[in-house]
């Protein structure tokens, strides 16, 4: 026995839960601020928070994922059977995707619709993209899908994660509770 055979190390925790509250905080954010008839200055407030934060979110998954490339967790307890093993796997594997596929189009269909993104305004960095209402267009599409697919992945995540934490008590929940530690 490693000292980190029964969970997910510090970074590998702590990189979950801060990614985790940002997401939760985002999807709000964004089904807020396109409805329609909002107040306008909680508007432009959402949509600084959302475009900022997404945006400071894609140095941080990418990081994630280079971690976890190095660190693989250890092996799920025995006890959870094989099905569901594998469709865990699938599914943090569709999590990753989505977190990179959500902040990168996000970021087209701001940066190519010639929008701002104040942090990176204000730094000076241009838009690194061309103003483009077709790839704008194509990028918004692939932002609401991924939105919608996320969603469900999460709602299907969680509740797995309480069905461990509360019902099963199998020691799954402690792999990545609390944020450090393990
Ligand atoms: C209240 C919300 C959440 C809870 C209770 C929760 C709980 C957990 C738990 C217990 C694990 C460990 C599973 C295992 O041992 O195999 C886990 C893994 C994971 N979670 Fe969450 N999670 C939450 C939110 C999120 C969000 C918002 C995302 C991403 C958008 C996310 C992405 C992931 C990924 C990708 C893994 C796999 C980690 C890896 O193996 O590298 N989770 N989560
Ligand atoms: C993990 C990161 C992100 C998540 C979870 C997320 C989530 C969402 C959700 C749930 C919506 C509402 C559904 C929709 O209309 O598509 C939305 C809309 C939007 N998001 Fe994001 N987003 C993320 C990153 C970003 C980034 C980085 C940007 C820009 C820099 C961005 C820009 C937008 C814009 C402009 C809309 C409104 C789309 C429209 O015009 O209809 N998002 N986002």
């Amino acid at each position: 026995m490693t000292e980190h055979s029964s969970g997910y190390r510090t970074p590998a925790r702590l990189f979950h839960w801060i990614v985790a509250l940002a997401v939760l905080l985002m999807i709000p954010a964004g089904l807020t601020m396109t409805r329609e008839g909002l107040d306008r200055g909680l508007q432009d407030v959402l949509f600084i928070f959302h475009k900022n934060t997404g945006t400071l979110l894609i140095p941080v998954i990418l990081a994630r994922i280079v971690y976890r490339r190095l660190h693989p967790p250890p092996p799920l307890p025995a006890s959870v059977p094989g099905w569901q093993q594998r469709l865990a796997a699938a599914s943090h594997l569709a999590l990753y995707a989505l977190l990179v596929i959500m902040p990168l189009s996000g970021f087209v269909r701001v940066r190519a619709g010639g929008f701002p993104i104040e942090l990176l305004d204000a730094m000076g960095a241009g838009p690194w993209l061309p103003k483009s209402e077709a790839l704008a267009g194509a990028a918004q599409g692939l932002h609401f899908l991924a939105a919608m697919l996320l969603i469900a992945l999460l709602a299907l995540h969680v509740s797995a994660a309480l069905h461990h934490a509360l019902l099963r008590r199998d020691g799954v929940w402690q792999r990545m509770w609390p944020p450090t530690g393990g």
